[in-house]
């Protein structure tokens, strides 16, 4: 091929990618199409024609990029530049002032303007930008260190993959901003995840997070993601807030509409006044506005509290509040000794998310409240916190509602529980006693029993802490909504872990009854256990001499197994745990190629007994049958073997060598 027309083929697609990455933008950033559909996709497909035919002169950035690539294993770490900051929530206009108080102490000559912008419910994001490229995007992580996801980031087409046309000179830093997804791709979102059979997503927040935590971009990119940017964190010389959107805008990043310089708190007041009403249209979801100190080098000044810059506020929305009925007050143990009573709601959504619990604090708190078994009570949610309630709706009670007393002794292990003297809160006096609880749940969720995935020591002993569990029957009843407060800490997301929990529904009986923790019941005994009584029902009204009865289980673990079944408190655990849709499983066979093939052993074999053949046989999922026919699939031919060889040959089976068996069986 001539250079003259390598020349203008490589012009062609230099042309057509400028082009379509223009349209794009337009579409993408500025919502404002310049071209029907139609012209956009036939020059992207002419792009993509010419660039899968010359590949050599494919742009590094072309906007045919976007998605590709294979699914990644897992994300990989990245430690941020800057730390990922979060910020401090005010609930109301006096403690927007309380706010403004506290700053203008600290810098009293300085006079005050703010910049106040939409709090996106979405997914925090960090974009690093090298010679104006995209070459890393992450999640927030714990503030230092995040996930790679950049190839997902890719995909969304509001987020720029290169600066260079929009900005000017060579642009490196950081961009923060967040991914949201609207409340109408979110509605048909969960259509089709319904129609899949598929866990719906609670909130727009949760699907964009869930959309972004995908390991296969090209989900993702089905998910039809945006990307509002609100921070740069590398110093350009920018002197306000204001100025740092214009630099955004210039650089080509969404911005969105509702953003207003305030000169004072009335202003900064006045804007929020008018996003709350507006709230219910927009197309996504916000949960209150973010007012920053506009001034940089005053921002700058004011430092940080914690994880949290002093200049800037969340200031929220009022928390939504709902009723709901105490189904039960528990009390739950923590790592201190400590009891906090927690109240089981029926389970109700509030703020975005559906919850099934409420913490009362303490026994004080409960008398304060006068709360009762059965009561129908007004919780809220406030920000980041597990829910409170409120107060309680007297009118409400039928009579039949239950006054809730504090245990005298530990409803954990047992033990004396202690208040003193001008305390408010009862402590277990069992020092081993959190240890205990999360040892127990620890190895309901391990490898040889529920196998939860994912599901580690950090995230149970924190949902025991925070009195989401008691036992391993709780992990069922949890909702996303429970976890979300905490999720920060997890890295999973709440959709994950309430997936693997309700993923795990499904055990054998060995599993289950080895889950139970029972002392001396490990994998070998409780497969013997499940072997003999096939089902629970069955196991738990056996007497010790049943039990004993079973070859390789001796007295004593007789009578732990026994002595185990008979305590109310676990025959509670197995009757809601079976309510809370546990099902056991016939035992899985492994599907190999004797699956569903009917096999006869003749002669001795070398490396296996007969016993031994015919457990593995079933294991396999074969058919152990004793004598030959025309529909048997396979004879073993061993050492010495009998008239059942000869009968093979003449009815024309397959016969096979010990060898050849033993590969069938994967060994
Ligand atoms: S500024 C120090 N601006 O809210 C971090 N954050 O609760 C300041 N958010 O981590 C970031 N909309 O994920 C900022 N317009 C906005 C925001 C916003 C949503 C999120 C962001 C942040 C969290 C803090």
């Amino acid at each position: 091929m001539s250079k003259v027309n390598d020349k203008r083929i490589q012009d062609r697609i230099t042309k057509l990618a400028s082009e379509v990455n223009e349209l794009r933008f337009r579409y993408h950033v500025l919502d404002d199409p310049g071209v029907t559909d139609e012209i956009y996709d036939s020059l992207t497909q002419e792009l993509i024609e010419f660039e899968t035919k010359y590949p050599q002169f494919r742009l590094k950035n072309s906007p045919t990029q976007r998605v590709g690539g294979h699914p990644l294993e897992k994300f990989e770490k990245v430690k941020h530049l800057h730390r990922m900051l979060s910020l401090t929530d005010a609930f109301g206009e006096s403690e927007v002032q309380a706010w403004e108080g506290r700053i203008k102490k600290i810098l009293p000559d300085e006079k005050f303007d703010y910049f106040c912008e939409v709090k996106f419910d979405g997914l925090a994001i960090s974009l690093r930008y090298e010679q104006s490229e995209l070459v890393v995007a992450a999640t927030r992580g714990d503030g230092f260190v995040g996930e790679n996801v950049t190839a997902n980031i890719k995909t969304i087409q509001s987020v720029p993959l290169d600066l260079s046309a929009e900005g000017g000179s060579a642009f490196g830093g950081e961009v923060r901003g967040e991914v949201v997804m609207t409340k109408q791709v979110w509605e048909n979102l969960n259509k089709q995840q319904e129609k899949e059979d598929k866990p719906l997503y609670v909130n727009t927040r949760n699907a964009a997070a869930g959309s972004i935590r995908q390991l296969d971009p090209k989900i993702t990119a089905s998910r039809k993601l945006q990307f509002y940017a609100y921070d740069i964190v590398t110093d350009l010389g920018l002197r306000t807030h204001q100025e740092v959107h214009g630099k955004l805008k210039a650089l080509g990043f969404k911005q969105y509409a509702y953003q207003k310089h305030a000169k004072n708190l009335e202003e900064v007041f006045k804007f929020f006044h008018e996003i709350e009403k507006m709230r219910k249209h927009l197309p996504f979801g916000i949960d209150g506005i973010v007012v920053s100190v506009n001034n940089l080098a005053t921002f700058k000044r004011l430092g940080a509290v914690g994880k949290a810059p002093r200049g800037m506020i969340a200031f929220k929305f009022p928390p939504e509040q709902v009723t709901t009925v105490v189904e039960d007050i528990i009390v739950q143990v923590g790592r201190t000794g400590k009891l906090t009573p927690i109240a089981k709601l029926r389970p109700v959504f509030v703020s975005g998310t559906t919850v099934s619990r409420a913490t009362l604090h303490n026994e004080d708190e409960i008398r304060r409240l006068d709360v009762r078994i059965s009561d129908t009570v007004v919780i809220q949610r406030a920000g980041d916190v597990i829910p409170d309630i409120v107060e309680v709706l007297p009118k409400l009670r039928t009579g039949h509602e239950r006054k809730f007393v504090m245990p005298r002794v530990c409803p954990i292990c047992g033990s004396e529980v202690s208040k003193k003297a001008g305390m408010v809160d009862y402590v277990c006096t069992n020092k081993y006693c959190f240890a205990k609880q999360a040892r127990g749940i620890r190895h309901f969720v391990s490898k040889g029993a529920f196998d939860m995935a994912g599901i580690g020591p950090k995230i149970l002993d924190k949902f025991i802490e925070e009195g989401l569990i008691e036992d391993a029957a709780d992990l069922f009843d949890l909702k996303e909504g429970d976890i979300v407060p905490l999720e920060r800490f997890a890295e999973k997301s709440a959709v994950n872990i309430v997936a693997a929990i309700q993923n795990a529904k499904k055990v054998t009986l060995p599993k289950f009854i080895y889950a139970l923790g029972i002392l001396h019941v490990g994998e070998e005994t409780a497969f013997d256990l499940s072997q003999r009584f096939g089902s629970m029902e069955k196991l738990m009204r056996a007497s010790k001499q049943d039990i004993n009865a079973i070859p390789n289980i001796g007295e004593v673990v007789a009578e732990s197994a026994h002595n185990w079944f008979l305590r109310r408190r676990n025959q509670d655990l197995i009757r809601r745990l079976l309510k809370a849709g546990i099902q056991i499983e016939k035992i899985k066979v492994k599907h190999t190629p004797l699956t569903g093939k009917s096999i006869v052993v003749t002669g001795s074999l070398e490396k296996l007994s007969r016993e031994e053949a015919k457990e593995a046989v079933r294991e396999a999922g074969g058919d152990w049958v004793s004598s030959v026919s025309k529909n048997t699939d396979y004879v073993v031919v061993g050492e010495n073997p009998g008239s059942k060889a000869d009968k093979a040959e003449k009815l024309g089976v397959k016969t096979i060598d010990e060898k050849e068996f033993l590969k069938l069986l994967g060994r």
